[in-house]
């Protein structure tokens, strides 16, 4: 049943409020792998995942969902500059539930937020990710992101220090038309 689930189509889709807690139940578990993301554990609460959905401002934050069947199996965040001084830049994490991994709906979910990023009028979106999560890095490399710096040994995971690893995508110029 779940594996008839996992080979189904997958469709993008902004996040709604009832998708508050699929969100939380998501980063907790990938938190809670301890490789991949910062947060560790709860990061929130489906309470406070819905609240945050309920007073997003759609011209600054995206926050987007994969599902398949009806389950929720990935998300991702992006947020816009607060500031006339980087209002042309975005930054954005995602995540997917382990089972939902290696068949691009990450990419999916990339090129849903820079779509939206583009119709915004952003110019340039930047990540940071973790120097050891080499399939996220295939991943943002294949989507053209390129390495614009890197806070060295700025994690720890368990005994071993990783860099934290900065990419950016300048978006193509919007045509005159
Ligand atoms: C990173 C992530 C969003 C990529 O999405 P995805 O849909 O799995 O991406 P893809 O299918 O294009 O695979 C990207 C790379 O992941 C690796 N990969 C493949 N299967 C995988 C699996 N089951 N688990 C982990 N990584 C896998 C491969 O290196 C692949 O690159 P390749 O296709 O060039 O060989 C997703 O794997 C994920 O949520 N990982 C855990 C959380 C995370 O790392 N978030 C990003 C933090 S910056």
């Amino acid at each position: 049943m779940l594996q008839d689930t996992l080979q189904a189509p997958y469709v993008v889709r902004s996040a709604t409020i009832e998708d508050g807690a699929a969100i939380a139940r998501i980063l907790t578990e990938v938190g809670r792998e301890g490789i991949y993301i910062a947060n560790e554990g709860i990061y929130m609460t489906p309470e406070q995942q819905s609240l945050v959905l309920s007073r997003l401002n759609p011209e600054q934050h995206l926050i987007l969902v994969a599902e398949q069947n009806g389950v929720v199996v990935g998300t991702l965040e992006m947020v816009r500059g607060v500031f006339q001084k980087n209002a042309h830049t975005a930054n954005f994490g995602m995540a997917l539930a382990p089972v939902a991994r290696g068949r691009h709906i990450g990419e999916g979910l990339l090129r849903a937020a820079q779509d939206w990023a583009q119709a915004k009028g952003i110019e340039k979106i930047c990540l940071s990710v973790f120097s050891s999560n080499i399939g996220a890095i295939r991943l943002y490399q294949r989507m053209g992101y390129r390495e614009e710096g890197r806070r060295r040994k700025q994690y720890r995971l368990g005994d071993i220090f990783v860099d934290e690893v900065f990419m950016a995508w300048y978006l193509p110029p919007r045509s005159a038309n």
